[in-house]
């Protein structure tokens, strides 16, 4: 398949299909998106509500193609080149003053960011996975500076002249809690998925990954609950996997007798975490609605 950006300089090797791992449990639709965009050599983009497995995507995916994993924590203040690389000169300044190092060697205070080490590692050969969490957390230049750079595949370090140049094309994993939308230019270049709250069905699947020995008949209790939460329209927030994950090992480590969860919401303060929620549960406002859904 020819590729639909610019043309890496050496082929990337074949890397199997993607489909999940033992450990992360990707639907259909989510399998082929990955899938196609490792092919087509485009950044994926992920979105879905908090606690849908966005972050933990990229690392299932390093996983199962057999890839390492590089990381970028984006935050209010990040810029594009932050993550090709930093010049410490703080530290230069302090050896200068107080160290016995050659500050002249401008090198050694020139530390790779994470979409830097990527391009380095792929001049070497090395395909890695590079997760971008949160990109929506940064101002509205970053997305555009950011694909920039990924167009590019090459950099140079200014103050030492060297230049990095990828020759392969890194998987790129962004994921956005949508708290901003993201520019056209930069949606255009994306491959895009959405993950939608899982179905009951997936939701018990992923449910036995983190409890793999869990009673049966406390799971489906479990569920049977976190489903009639979710599907009061009233709520404020809304609970989600991690924290129905969280909320079977309370259960668990409790020793809650199953026949008794159809009535009770124990340890409601692991799903619900407004007050406002709380308390109409607790005066009963939506017990009568609930029951009847
Ligand atoms: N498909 C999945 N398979 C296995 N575990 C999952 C899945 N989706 C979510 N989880 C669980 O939910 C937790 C939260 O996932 P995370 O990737 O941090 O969500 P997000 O980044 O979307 O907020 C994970 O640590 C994992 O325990
Ligand atoms: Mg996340």
């Amino acid at each position: 398949m020819t590729s639909a950006t610019q043309d890496p300089q050496k082929p990337a090797p074949p890397l199997p299909r993607w489909q999940g791992t033992p450990r992360y449990i990707a639907d259909e639709g989510l399998q082929a998106t990955v899938n196609v965009a490792v092919a087509l050599g485009r950044p994926l983009l992920v979105k879905g509500e908090p606690g849908t497995g966005k972050t933990l995507l990229a690392q299932a995916i390093a996983e199962g193609l057999g890839l390492n994993l590089l990381t970028w924590h984006v935050k209010s203040t990040t810029r594009a080149q932050d993550g090709l690389y930093l010049y410490d000169t703080v530290a230069r300044l302090n050896d200068s003053r107080f160290g016995d190092r050659d500050v002249r060697d401008v090198a050694q205070y020139i530390k790779m960011g994470p979409l830097g080490e990527a391009f380095e590692r792929a001049a070497t050969g090395e395909r890695v996975v590079l997760l971008i969490d949160e990109v929506d957390k940064a101002d509205l230049e970053f997305p555009n500076d950011l694909l920039h750079e990924l167009d590019a595949m090459r950099f140079r370090v200014a103050e030492t002249g060297r230049e990095v140049v990828a020759g392969l094309r890194p998987i790129v994993v962004i994921t956005s809690n949508a708290e901003k939308e993201l520019p056209d230019a930069f949606l255009r270049r994306c491959v895009f998925h959405y993950i939608e709250f899982p179905e009951e069905a997936l939701l018990t699947q992923i449910c036995r990954v983190h409890h793999p020995d869990v009673d049966e008949r406390l799971l489906a209790a479990a569920l049977r609950q976190f489903m009639r939460l979710r599907s009061i329209p009233e709520l404020r927030k809304k609970p989600s996997t991690s924290e129905l994950i969280d909320w079977v090992a309370g259960l668990r480590l409790a020793g809650i007798d199953p026949a008794k969860l159809d009535h009770a919401l124990p340890f409601v303060g692991v799903l619900l975490k407004q007050e406002k929620d709380t308390q109409r549960l607790g005066r009963g406002d939506w017990s009568r609605q609930a029951a009847r859904r």
